[in-house]
């Protein structure tokens, strides 16, 4: 296993940094304010953070429609911030990872607006045009007549995101280059100076938006696995302990890659939505959750989601972890149609798992999906996943001082905060932070240690090594032997009376065996 080691005890906050904390009253989250609030990161307990994009941009994808890769949005702050944060950071034994978007930019950055001169220059073949305006391309989205430039470009995701160009495995056309054409080659090299730009500054790492969407024509993924194993060499001969995250959601080809993590998440794989918000047969967009596992109805079926899992848990084992997250920027949150002790249920599930645990900001105190919102600089239905982190009961729930907010903070009466949960033994933020205390104090819990099924149901019983799990998300109780156990860990709902694990309705236990 060549993985950075720190990431075998390694649980990750993930920080949207327009939501997360406003130190100069403009209504958007900035780097100054995440590194007032190390401390709080520091006291959960988490090991890094993940912050998505904050390079320049004009925002019509979030900040994943990049202008300037070398550069922090001012409303921000500077790359000087950035510095400080990372040397905060450290100080407190956290790492910071960036989100590096690898696959297009904005058609405001300049490589494109060079891109898309009629004049040949350096950055002609930078991203992937067609050789003329009424030729619409391969199949996939491209644009016509942007610019005087007789092509069509293409793009990777919204219409403001050009593809960037590495190439394509297999050329059925002229104007498709090779992976190994010289321009590619210097976009591969780019890509690398990026990162080697804000290591420099103190990132540790990079979680890699799009990981899989790189080369083009690549039906066996052989180009794509080139890509990144011959960027992670180079970039790990440079930062030994510099990791790589994809965002594949497929993680036996992201790890074959050379990522350390990928994701499960709500693509690629129907694992993460059969736990969280399956519903078979409907329309999963509609994030339905009613026969999800994690659900008091108990209908779920956790098989479904081990017959994925095993899968790729048993392929990439040795080699890189799967990381699955209490959520993300992209999706629904968590805490859609459960209530708290659901949300310990589930969380204790999550953050027992071997592999990498990743908790979404906010998902700690159970902040809602909020319903309904207006779309906001790309984000549509994610829009609700994205507002500001509720610190308080002060102004704005503590996230700024400003009378215009990026996203309106939750106003229901009962919407949790942090300062409520801290003072509260029994909240869901404090009952996270001693998961995470135990999960980093007992190394069977950890990335590394073992997994094995016990039994798949209702109850869901697993043992790491020598700690045994159980989960019983379904409202009814349960009594699950335990021989040799000596120490209940953690749990909900849960007794040990010599070797039965007894739970009284829906909960869950972890338990040290002899
Ligand atoms: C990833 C990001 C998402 C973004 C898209 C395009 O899926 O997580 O927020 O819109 O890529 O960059």
């Amino acid at each position: 296993m060549n993985n950075p080691k720190w990431l075998n005890d390694a649980v990750i906050y993930n920080i949207y940094p327009q939501s997360f904390y406003d130190t100069n009253g403009d209504g958007i989250g900035d780097l100054k304010g995440i590194c007032e609030k190390l401390d709080y990161i520091q006291e959960m307990g988490f090991t890094a953070i993940w912050l998505n994009p904050i390079y320049e941009s004009p925002f019509k994808d979030a900040g994943y429609d990049v202008a300037d890769f070398y550069k922090v949005a001012p409303r921000y702050g500077t790359n000087e911030d950035f510095r400080i944060l990372c040397e905060e950071a450290k100080k407190r034994d956290i790492k910071v990872i960036m989100d590096l978007v690898a696959g297009h930019t904005s058609t405001e950055c300049e490589w494109f607006k060079k891109s898309a001169l009629p004049q040949k220059n350096e950055y002609s073949n930078r991203y992937i045009w067609t050789d003329s305006v009424w030729n619409t391309g391969d199949g996939r989205k491209f644009i016509s007549g942007w610019s005087d430039r007789d092509g069509c470009y293409m793009t990777n995701f919204f219409y403001c995101q050009p593809a960037l160009n590495y190439g394509y495995k297999q050329v059925t056309a002229p104007w498709q280059l090779p992976m190994d054409h010289p321009d590619c080659m210097a976009m591969r090299q780019e890509l690398l100076n990026i990162m080697d730009y804000w290591c420099d500054l103190g990132a540790n790492g990079f979680r890699v938006d799009m990981a899989s969407s790189l080369v083009k024509e690549d039906p066996d993924g052989e180009g794509i696995r080139e890509i990144w194993s011959d960027l992670k060499t180079r970039f790990r001969a440079k930062h030994p302990d510099g990791v790589l995250i994809a965002e594949w959601s497929f993680p036996k080809d992201a790890i074959a890659a050379g990522f350390d993590i990928d994701f499960m998440i709500h693509f690629g794989t129907k694992a993460y939505t059969t736990l969280f918000r399956y519903e078979k047969g409907t329309n999963q967009s509609e994030a339905w959750i009613g026969n999800s596992y994690f659900r008091a109805e108990g209908k779920g079926d956790i098989q479904e989601f081990l017959d994925i899992y095993l899968e790729h848990y048993n392929e990439v084992k040795g080699k890189g972890y799967i990381a699955i997250p209490t959520g993300n920027h992209d999706m629904q949150r968590v805490s859609m149609g459960r209530d708290m002790t659901d949300l310990k249920i589930a969380y204790t599930f999550l953050l027992t798992m071997p592999g990498v645990p990743f908790v979404y900001y906010g998902d700690e105190i159970g902040m809602q999906y909020i319903k309904g919102l207006p779309s906001k600089e790309g984000g549509f239905n994610r829009t609700g996943a994205r507002t500001p982190m509720q610190w308080n009961q002060g102004k704005n729930k503590g996230f700024s001082t400003g009378d215009e907010l990026y996203l309106p903070v939750d106003a229901s009466a009962d919407a949790p905060t942090v300062a409520e949960q801290e003072a509260d033994p029994n909240s869901l933020l404090n009952y996270v932070k001693k998961l995470i205390e135990v999960r980093k104090a007992t190394p069977d819990l950890c990335a590394d240690g073992e997994f094995e099924v016990v039994s798949a149901g209702y109850p869901f019983v697993y043992r790491r090594g020598n700690v045994l799990v159980i989960v019983n998300p379904k409202d009814e109780a349960v009594k699950v032997p335990a021989a040799n156990a000596k120490e209940c860990l953690i749990g909900v709902n849960a007794g040990l009376c010599g070797e039965t694990v007894t739970i009284s309705g829906k909960g869950a236990a972890v338990i040290i065996l002899g």
